[in-house]
């Protein structure tokens, strides 16, 4: 890279300031934030985001997914533009640092290009991507962009078509503005994301930056099993169709099912809805949210298989009925080899150490490997937490992830 490149810093206070700001919406008492997707919270965050991209004087984009974007125009008119982003929903009751770290790192990467003047020759365009949590549609946004988004990701959102049509409604979108956010491959140089690691590997080994080399692969179902209501007190329990019954014993078995048959790969029941739920009368349906994990397309079909029967021997041992709805699926992903190599050499000059490794969180960056060159950066969790409160990273930390990626961003719009 050009010598006098390499000499450029994110401002850090101005970058704590941000973070901070944006952590304080939606923010909980124990130190968390809550901004489900499509939330006020998460409308709040997106409403910042576009008043800070107007005060660094960038050009403020929505896409008909709902994307928030904001653009640098460095490159010739017709270029390709590099993305840096991530997202700023969270799960209920998570951290502060998940997504939200990469957008205001992105936006911070941009100022700085901005403010120094510096010339590159590909547009910058940092990116905050809509429900990347799944809170209606895993990877909802970046699905959106690259033109992945299915119509039957709108028939069966998580969480009900008709809560789904009405944070559409909130957010100002609709079921046909979604499918025109694709963009042409060609109009995109690549994607970078800063991201914490959600896990205990680089704060273990005492690493300083972790080089993301691939994304797992995730599914998702909802089992729904179909017993009969009737009195918890006058019904013998011989005689019951309890549809709890099912879905515990079904929780349990996938558990050792996955540890037993899937070494490496995991499974989550993250929810059951019980109907009609009341203590006294037996659940007619349990609903269970069914998520499983795998580095490879082929062992994500393998589980998919073995888990659905065993839901469905669960059902039988109970003798009940079940019905399996399909909700989302995303590809494992390769990192860009380029990228890496990018990423690790500003590791190297800003004198951080640096190591590689897969990621077995889900991210927007999965989603963009699809279409254009993709790379990611992690910095360390400290004791590992994420999806919770507890989630936190040194700000040290945080500062070095944003100056690696501002680093490998110059050399690669250059
Ligand atoms: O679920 C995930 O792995 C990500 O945090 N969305
Ligand atoms: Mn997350
Ligand atoms: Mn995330």
């Amino acid at each position: 890279m050009d010598k006098s490149l390499s000499a450029f810093r994110i401002n850090n206070e101005r970058f704590r300031a941000n973070f901070e700001t944006l952590a304080a919406i939606g923010a909980t008492p124990d130190g968390g934030v809550h901004r489900p997707a499509f939330s006020d919270a998460h409308l709040d965050a997106r409403r910042w985001f576009l008043e800070r991209a107007k005060q660094i004087g960038l050009d403020a984009r929505v896409d008909g997914a709902g994307n928030h974007s904001a653009v640098l125009r460095c490159g010739r008119a017709d270029g390709p533009t590099l993305l840096l982003g991530s997202h700023l929903d969270s799960v209920p009751y998570g951290g502060r640092f998940d997504g939200a770290l990469g957008v205001v790192a992105a936006l911070e990467v941009l100022q700085i290009v901005k403010e120094q003047g510096i010339s590159l020759n590909t547009h910058l365009e940092a990116i905050d991507f809509t429900d990347e949590e799944g809170h209606f549609a895993n990877f909802f946004g970046s699905l959106g962009l690259t033109g992945k988004l299915q119509p039957e990701h709108m028939q069966n959102p998580r969480g009900g078509r008709d809560r789904f049509q009405e944070a559409l409604r909130r957010a100002g979108l609709n079921e046909s503005s979604l499918f025109s956010a694709g963009r042409d491959p060609e109009t995109v140089a690549g994607y970078l994301e800063l991201h914490i690691e959600q896990g205990p590997r680089l704060i273990e080994s005492g690493m300083q930056i972790g080089i993301v080399t691939s994304i797992v692969g995730i599914r998702s179902f909802k089992i729904r099993f179909l017993g009969r209501a009737d009195h918890a007190g006058t019904t013998p329990m011989g005689k019951r169709l309890d549809a709890a019954q099912s879905a515990s014993s079904f929780t349990l078995a996938a558990r050792e099912l996955v540890m037993k048959e899937f070494p490496g790969c995991v499974v989550n029941v993250g929810n059951m809805e019980f109907e009609p739920g009341a203590f006294n009368v037996v659940p007619h349906t349990v609903t269970v949210a069914l998520e499983f994990r795998a580095d490879d397309d082929d062992k994500l079909d393998e589980m998919e298989t073995a888990l659905l029967k065993q839901a469905s021997i669960e059902a039988q041992r109970f003798r009940l009925d079940s019905e399996i709805v399909f909700l989302d699926s995303a590809a494992p992903a390769h990192m860009n080899k380029q990228i890496q190599e990018a990423f690790a050499n500003a590791s190297k000059a800003l004198g951080l150490k640096h190591t590689f490794l897969p990621s077995g969180a889900g991210h927007d960056a999965q989603c963009l490997a699809q279409i254009c060159p993709t790379g990611m950066i992690f910095v360390p969790s400290v004791g590992g937490f994420s999806h919770s409160s507890k989630e936190f990273t040194e700000w040290e930390d945080c500062i070095n992830g944003a100056n690696v990626l501002l680093q490998a961003a110059l050399t690669l719009a250059q």
